[in-house]
């Protein structure tokens, strides 16, 4: 065992040694967790910048590189050689399945998409311009008032079942968040079809005619839900783990996930991503947006653009600009004016200095609005197919989390800034 090595703080004369623990892969941690006890002091790191705040063995980013690892496996290969549920059975059990396995969890996944039919009441409840993220926090919240057999998140076979259900019922409980909010009746899940051929029959098929998927289409939303299964510590996986740090159920946590995601910061960027790119509409417009990014004055950002850990390509976002290309060829609208917009906004930018002195390239959102809309979604679906195949990821994560001997409650101190000790003033006296 190779000796541990120590950081040394010292603090009024006294010094303190702190471990060093070494990663598989990226940046040596200092463990900070007994500096508290031994010296009284906190660290300070709002945003979480220079924070682990847990170890995990599901995904890893190398930021420099524009590297993303799965259990191991680059997201290139995987997008490339497997699919969503493969991808989904190696990030819930750590290891890509054998034929047997991966045979027995597709059928375990197609046999739940159905949701309890007394939850269709629910999605009535929403107007019909609900944002489908507001229709989907609320639903999978409610599925704690449905699912009882699968709420203690103490019990092992409990947190097996709430895994699965939630990601066999993500799609079917989207998809009608979109038929409702067109005011089209609800599509049951079919048995015959693949997940992602499912989800587009759910969302595009009418009782008034057949509908048949695209095979080419149905490989491009499969990658898409590749793409997006999960991705280290990012915000709403971290809200996710917090919420299940109380001993909230699985529900209850993942509809805390996709609150957080939601934010245009993080998953809302798919959504606000698209809407820029209209918003500039032609390509001569590009240097007064680019202008605006730049302004200190201004706090407008190039939405897909930028990333807390990626300082490179984020890979997400290369293979989605291929697969674009694909989906807008078969659409027969290559020449789509948001994917040139899209082209020229990315060229203008990297040859920017101060994008290139920042680091900022596209990320996953950057592309991914422009195929989806070429598919057919509405831009308020945008992030409600992020949340799906996240669903996986903040449930891999979940279940680590319980499995750890060490779980305890997340409790962030803080840098009090207000006001001492001061005594109550009666309300004549103020
Ligand atoms: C996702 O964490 C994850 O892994 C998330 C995600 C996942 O799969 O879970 O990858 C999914 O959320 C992708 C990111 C989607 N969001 C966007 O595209 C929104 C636009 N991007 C930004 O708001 C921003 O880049 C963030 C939020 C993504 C990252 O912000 P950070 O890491 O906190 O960086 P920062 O805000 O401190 O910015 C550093 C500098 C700042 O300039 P200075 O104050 O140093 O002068 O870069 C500038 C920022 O102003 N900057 C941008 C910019 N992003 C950062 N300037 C213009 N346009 C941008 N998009």
């Amino acid at each position: 065992m190779a000796e541990q090595k120590t950081a040394t703080l010292t603090i009024d004369g006294i010094s303190y040694e702190l471990p060093i623990l070494s990663p598989t892969a990226g940046p040596n941690v200092i463990d900070i967790r007994k500096l508290y006890s031994q010296a009284g002091v906190f660290t300070y790191d709002p945003g979480f910048t220079s924070t682990a705040a847990c170890d995990s063995t599901i995904t890893f980013i190398d930021g420099d590189k524009g590297e993303l690892l799965h259990r191991g496996y680059p997201i290139d290969q995987l997008a490339e050689k497997s699919h969503y549920l493969e991808v989904c059975f190696a990030l819930l059990y750590g290891n890509l399945p054998s034929a047997e396995e991966l045979e027995k969890f597709e059928r375990l996944v197609t046999n739940h998409t159905m949701i309890h039919e007394q939850m269709h009441n629910f999605f009535r409840g929403f107007r019909r311009d609900a944002h489908p993220m507001a229709t989907m926090v609320g639903v999978v919240g409610a599925m704690s008032a449905f699912y009882h057999d699968s709420t203690d998140p103490n019990d092992p076979h409990q947190r097996e079942v709430a895994s699965i259900r939630l990601v066999a019922k993500m799609p079917t409980i989207a998809a009608m968040a979109y038929k409702y909010s067109i005011g089209q009746p609800f599509v049951y899940p079919r048995n015959d079809l693949d997940y992602a051929s499912n989800f587009l029959h759910m969302c595009f098929s009418v009782p008034a005619e057949e509908y048949h998927v695209n095979p080419i289409l149905a490989r491009a939303m499969d990658r898409i839900f590749t793409l997006h299964a999960d991705h280290e510590q990012n915000a709403s996986t971290s809200t996710v783990r917090l919420a299940s740090s109380s001993g909230a159920n699985p529900f209850a946590c993942i509809a805390a996930g996709i609150a957080c995601l939601w934010g245009p910061a993080h998953g809302g960027a798919n959504q606000a991503c698209l809407e820029m790119l209209k918003e500039i509409g032609t390509v001569d417009r590009i240097p007064e947006f680019i202008a605006r990014a730049k302004d200190k004055n201004d706090n407008y950002r190039l939405m897909g653009f930028g990333h807390r850990v990626y300082k490179n390509f984020d890979p997400r976002a290369t293979v989605m600009k291929k697969s674009a290309d694909e989906v807008l060829e078969l659409m027969g609208v290559e020449d789509n004016p948001l994917l040139q917009v899209a082209m020229e906004l990315e060229k203008q930018a990297l040859a920017d200095p101060y994008f290139a002195e920042k680091k900022l390239f596209p990320n996953v959102d950057f592309y991914s609005g422009i195929i989806l809309e070429a598919m057919g979604f509405p831009t308020s679906m945008f992030t409600p197919i992020f949340a799906l195949a996240r669903t996986v990821g903040w449930v891999s994560q979940w279940k680590e989390q319980l499995d750890d001997p060490q779980l305890k409650i997340g409790r962030p101190r803080q840098l009090y800034m207000g006001e001492a000790a001061i005594d109550y003033v009666d309300i004549e006296d103020r």
